[in-house]
């Protein structure tokens, strides 16, 4: 098996905190020295800016370096890296031409498999010992492109009175992907934007728990205006103010990613 695990952040509920999620736990790898690749897998480009001004963010995908050259041209993902300017962290911005990747992907041989091919050198190579890919808030061809190249998904889920809707569509789309990508497997749902004085907040956490087969992360993210700020300032939190609540509660979640992640890649 590859030294690298690729992660997936998805759920098609739009807001749940998918791209919060993946930059934060992607910095507080790097910050325990690990070497991660983030992929910005959505045309609203959230997770590149969440490192980049907007001029830099446009740059990239002037310059064509970004998911969507890559993918539409089918190139090795490893010509589309840059660097976040923290050590270890890297990324493959995005653009908003990802708005016609689902054209794009139509025509291809294996469509669902072209994101897995890209990234097969940049595995094989074992550089990176996480990749992480931020998933846009739909269920399409592209999804489906995600789930295949990755060993595990993460599903933010967001404590609100609708955060569970269409989960189970969700799991439905994980198990058609487990059909053509075996080795894909649901690693847990992390809980974000958690307000424990709420009652909804309580109502979500035992309607989750009560969830066959469902494992849900103990540890999940509270709602934290320093995610806000740090966001304001190109940086996940975890960087940006790391003796915040929500930097303590990502970086604990970090832990309990990769010590599953460890654990399910053992079995
Ligand atoms: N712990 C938190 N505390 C406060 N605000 C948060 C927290 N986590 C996320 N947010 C805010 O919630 C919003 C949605 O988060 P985020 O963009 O991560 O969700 P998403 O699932 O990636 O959204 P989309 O489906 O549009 O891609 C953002 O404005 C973000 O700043
Ligand atoms: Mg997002």
């Amino acid at each position: 098996m590859s030294k690298t695990t690729v992660i997936a952040f998805a759920n098609n509920k739009g807001g749940s905190g998918k791209t919060t999620t993946c930059s934060n736990v992607g910095c507080a790898m790097a910050m325990q020295g690990k070497k991660v690749l983030m992929i910005d897998g959505d045309m609203q480009m959230n997770l590149t800016i969440s490192f980049f001004d907007e001029e830099r963010a446009h740059e990239y995908a002037e310059q064509g370096k970004n998911i969507y050259a890559a993918v539409k041209e089918e190139k090795d993902l490893s010509d589309f890296v840059a660097e976040t300017g923290i050590e270890g962290l890297d990324i493959v911005p995005s653009s908003s031409l990802m708005s016609a990747i689902e054209f794009d992907l139509f025509a291809k041989w294996q469509r669902e498999f072209v994101l897995r091919k890209c990234l097969e050198r940049v595995r094989a190579k074992g550089y990176y010992d996480y990749i992480l890919i931020d998933a846009p808030p739909t269920l399409g061809g592209w999804v489906m492109n995600i789930m295949c190249a990755s060993d595990f998904v993460v599903i933010p889920v967001e404590a609100s009175p609708w955060g569970l809707f269409g989960l189970a569509n969700m799991f439905e789309f994980c198990n058609q992907a487990k059909g053509i990508a075996p080795r894909l497997d649901v690693l847990g749902i992390a809980i974000t934007k958690a307000d424990e004085r709420k009652k909804y907040f309580k109502q979500t956490l035992e309607t989750l728990k009560e969830m066959e087969g469902v494992t849900l992360f103990e540890n999940y993210v509270r709602v934290d205006s320093a995610v806000e700020w740090a966001q304001d300032n190109s940086k996940p939190v975890v960087a940006f103010k790391k003796s915040s609540r929500s930097a303590g509660e990502y970086i604990q979640l970090t832990k309990e990613i990769i010590e599953n992640a460890n654990r399910k890649k053992c079995n």
